[in-house]
């Protein structure tokens, strides 16, 4: 038999994070070695996460996994403070990344890429890991070169620390590639509350964001001409819709020796 591929998960007790300790307990080919959170430190995270125990205690610090473990992969699933330095962090000590956690910016993800490349590792920064909102990604694309006018909605759970989503940014990206501007026709504004159109992007598409307790990951692109409107949408109702993308990307990165931003790349 093959060796396994020794994981480690960052953010293990958050809601992403358990949704991943799962993940990699049900695939005969992957072994979870090491799980990172400031919670629960010393608890065995089967325990935590499926009421079983995995052999598996809660550590509080991600360099200290590092520099004490065999670990091929790091799975990071924290929050956007600490995304950078972690992925530094992992590709330092000779580790893969597969980041989940939003909040990169186009520079950071610009210097990942130079020390992915630098360390001949592999790499994998996905702001959205759903296949059907990869293939909602794709469809926006695809539209904005046939509508000169469009606006992103993007939905999720209360506490998302940040916005636009990490899936916006990029959706409104790849519409871009096809389009420099949009909504060049539009009359002059005028925001009695302000912020009531939105955020807007260099290519000037609208994107909105809500917060509300009961959602999880939501999006629609909304795409309008004269006579017409194209609505693109994607819901993830469940953080099981991440798994197979998550999956997909941990064997990924050991196959390759490069930086990939976005799942649609290794689909
Ligand atoms: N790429 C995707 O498909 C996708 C999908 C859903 C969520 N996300 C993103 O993933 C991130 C996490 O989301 P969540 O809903 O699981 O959040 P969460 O708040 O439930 O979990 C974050 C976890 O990180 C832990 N943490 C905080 N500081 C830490 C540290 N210094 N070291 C180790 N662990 C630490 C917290 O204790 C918590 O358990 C967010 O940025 C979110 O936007 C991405």
């Amino acid at each position: 038999m093959t060796n396994k591929i020794k994981v480690a998960v960052s953010g293990a007790c958050g809601k992403m994070g358990q949704a991943v300790i799962k993940a990699i307990n049900a695939e005969a080919d992957l072994e979870l070695v090491s799980a990172i959170d400031i919670t629960n430190t010393g608890k065995d995270i089967g325990e935590i996460v499926e009421n079983k125990s995995c052999d598996v205690l809660i550590e509080n610090s991600l360099e200290n996994a590092l520099k004490t473990k065999e670990i091929d992969v790091v799975v990071d699933f924290t929050n956007p403070d600490l995304v950078f330095e972690n992925t530094k962090l992992i590709l330092e000590n000779g580790a893969r990344p597969v980041i989940g956690t939003t909040g990169l910016t186009e520079s950071q993800l610009e210097e990942l890429k130079k020390l992915s490349e630098q360390k001949i590792l592999g790499a994998l920064v996905a702001p959205n890991f759903a296949v059907g909102a990869v293939l909602m990604m794709m469809f926006s694309q695809k539209a904005a070169k046939y509508f000169s006018n469009a606006e992103i909605i993007e939905l999720h759970h209360n506490n998302k620390k940040d916005a636009p989503s990490g899936t916006a940014i990029k959706t409104a990206q790849l519409m871009t590639q096809e389009r420099a501007e949009f909504g060049k026709d539009n009359c002059p504004e005028v925001e009695t509350y302000k912020g009531s159109r939105g955020g807007v992007t260099e290519s000037n598409i609208h994107i909105h964001s809500v917060r509300l307790p009961g959602f999880i990951a939501h999006q629609e692109v909304i795409f309008g001409a004269a006579g017409q409107a194209l609505t693109i949408r994607h819901d993830s109702f469940d953080r099981i819709s991440f798994m197979p993308g998550v999956i997909l990307g941990i064997r990924h990165v050991m196959t390759i020796d490069s930086f990939v931003y976005g799942l649609e790349n290794i689909l």
